[in-house]
Formats: structure tokens, C-alpha cells, sequence
């Protein structure tokens, strides 16, 4: 069954059960502590971002405050707190990514997606997000496109082979829990 999202939002059956055992890893008072795959979960059942109602679920759900949960989304990059298209690419703009051409990646990127930084493309396929660090500094320029590496991305010819694969994906969220398992952010909670 479908999370719902008319009027207020609801966790599916799936993801209930699956809050329900990272709960099974903490004491009762400490509930906060599944805050940040709680919040994986839901971004991943609701569209890929996490709206204000959103949030107010997980705080619901795990007996926070609201303004407990809205600290910890608007301090993460990983979080959206907008409409996202069906892929978002998040490029790395640190210093090694942006020696190896970050900057022209990403007026590329903008120029063949028609997306902004910070923003949507027209047909809803992309958005781009400029975030830090993704650890892969030896293959820079990097991006990331969720579970995913996109690496040397310093050629017109990879980025377009990028985004051409891109494009022909079947997008289905991958939920936490299916197929690959936890993210690997998440595999030690
Ligand atoms: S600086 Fe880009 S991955 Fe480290």
C-alpha cells in the first residue's frame, strides 16, 4: 500500500513496520536517536523531499517536537525541503572537485538540464544541488545521484553519457529497506 499524503500524511504499512524496528535498536527515551533514518524513510515514501507536514509526522512518530525535527532536516544537505525532479544530482563544489572543473560541470549541468543550482529542470527530470565533500576526491569532479557515483565528470562526453543514462531510468524511490538494504549512511543503526 501507497504512503498518503492528501490532507495529512501517513507512512505506509512497509515503513511503519520499518520505524518500528529501528525503534527496536534504542532505549524508549531515547527515540531522537532514529531521527536521521526516520527521516531517510520518509523523504524516500514521500516524493523525495520532506515538506513541513512531513516532518510534523516524524515528529509525531517519534514523540519529538516539531522544531526538533526541522533542526536536524535544514542542517543535512541529504534532506529536501522542496519539490525535487526524479533524479537530484548534488555536485561536489570542495576545493579538489573544483581544481578539476566543478564550475564548468556545473554550468554544463545547467546549461543541458535547463535546471538552476538550487532548483528544478522544466521537465521535471532534474534538480541540481551544490553540496561538500562527497569522498571521492580522487575521481574528481564528482556528483552524486542518490545511492550513486558519477566520477571524472571532466569531459563534455561524460557528463552527456551521464545524463543520457540518467534519463532512460525507470525512476522507482529505492525505500531503505528493499533490494539493496539499509543505505550504507544507515547499515550500523
Ligand atoms: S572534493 Fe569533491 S569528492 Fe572530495
Amino acid at each position: 500500500m501507497e504512503p498518503t499524503t492528501a490532507a495529512k500524511p501517513q507512512f505506509s504499512p512497509a515503513a511503519q513496520a520499518e520505524i518500528k524496528r529501528l525503534l527496536t535498536h534504542y532505549p524508549d527515551d531515547r527515540r531522537k536517536s532514529a531521527l536521521l533514518p526516520v527521516l531517510h524513510i520518509a523523504q524516500a515514501e514521500f516524493g523525495g523531499w520532506v515538506s513541513p507536514e512531513v516532518q510534523d509526522l516524524v515528529a509525531e512518530v517519534l514523540d519529538l517536537k516539531p522544531i526538533e525535527v526541522y533542526e536536524v532536516s535544514t542542517f543535512y544537505t541529504m534532506f529536501n525541503l522542496k519539490p525535487v525532479g526524479k533524479h537530484v544530482i548534488e555536485i561536489c563544489r570542495t576545493g579538489p572537485c573544483m581544481l578539476r572543473g566543478s564550475d564548468e560541470l556545473t554550468a554544463q549541468l545547467e546549461r543541458l538540464t535547463g535546471a538552476k543550482v538550487g532548483g528544478n529542470s522544466p521537465d521535471g527530470n532534474f534538480t541540481l544541488k551544490e553540496v561538500e565533500c562527497l569522498a571521492a576526491c580522487g575521481f574528481a569532479p564528482v556528483v552524486q545521484v542518490r545511492e550513486q557515483y558519477y566520477e571524472s565528470l571532466d569531459t563534455p562526453e561524460a557528463v552527456d553519457a551521464m545524463l543520457r543514462e540518467l534519463r532512460g531510468m525507470v525512476h522507482r524511490p529505492i525505500l531503505p529497506w528493499e533490494e539493496n538494504g539499509l543505505p550504507t549512511s544507515l547499515q550500523n543503526n
